[in-house]
């Protein structure tokens, strides 16, 4: 199978431990080597390809595509999204599917977005003493359904770092109709990942989608 956006490999290094054979591919170099010393400290074989999804060309086709964590809201626009989505159709075999996860954009989220600073939590990092704190802000762009973030880290000697974000929001509906205009049709789609109905309370949209 062929991970997009498979980072550190939080997704991926289960898989391969689970038997599976799996093509890493992400567009961050860091990320990728992260995700090959952990396989390595396993003595798992993973194959890792650094590479965007909008533009990726392999050999092989794939059983499965899995686009993991929200990697695809991170295609912002139309454009984007059906480079991608054909890109995808080119690697996968003829009764192959495609499995990705996105935001539901819950209106309680979207509102809440005033680009004021809110305390996060406190986190550990490797490498530093103490505890650093970490603010976040977002703002929720209507017009262009993005949805932008910043983490703001503050170390125990006066350091700061911002972290920006920004991820491009989708409805239900339209993604059914970007994904029948790719050529996709969908075989399930569920609320969360542990498979739960979609609903009106859920915060995830899990697309199952084959070729048309
Ligand atoms: C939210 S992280 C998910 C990481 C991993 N799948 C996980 O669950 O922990 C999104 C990943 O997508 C990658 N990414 C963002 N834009 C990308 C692109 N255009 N092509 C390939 N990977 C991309 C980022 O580098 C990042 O590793």
């Amino acid at each position: 199978m062929l991970e997009i956006g498979a980072g550190t490999g939080r997704i991926t290094l289960p898989l391969a431990r689970n038997g599976l054979q799996v093509v890493a591919l992400d567009i961050s170099p860091a990320m990728l080597k992260i995700l090959l010393e952990k396989a390595r400290q396993e003595g798992l074989k993973v194959e890792a390809i650094c590479a965007d999804m909008k533009r990726f060309k392999l050999k092989e086709r794939f059983a499965a595509i899995l686009i993991t964590f929200r990697t695809f809201q991170h295609a912002y626009t139309v454009e984007d999204q059906f480079a991608v989505l054909n890109n995808v159709k080119n690697h996968l075999e003829r009764d192959g599917v495609l499995i990705f996860d996105v935001y539901n954009p819950k209106w309680q989220y979207i509102a809440h977005g005033n680009w004021r600073w809110y305390f996060d939590e406190w986190i550990k990092l490797p490498g530093v003493e103490g505890r650093v704190r970490m603010d976040y802000r977002n703002r929720y762009d209507m017009a262009k359904q993005m949805m932008y973030q910043e983490f703001r880290l503050r170390y125990k000697d006066g350091k700061e770092l911002i972290l920006p974000l920004k991820m491009r929001f989708f409805f239900r509906f339209e993604m059914e109709h970007l994904l029948r205009l790719a050529g996709f049709k969908v075989e399930k789609l569920y609320g969360a990942l542990k498979k739960s109905p979609f609903d009106n309370s859920s915060s995830e949209m899990v697309w199952v989608v084959r070729l048309a």
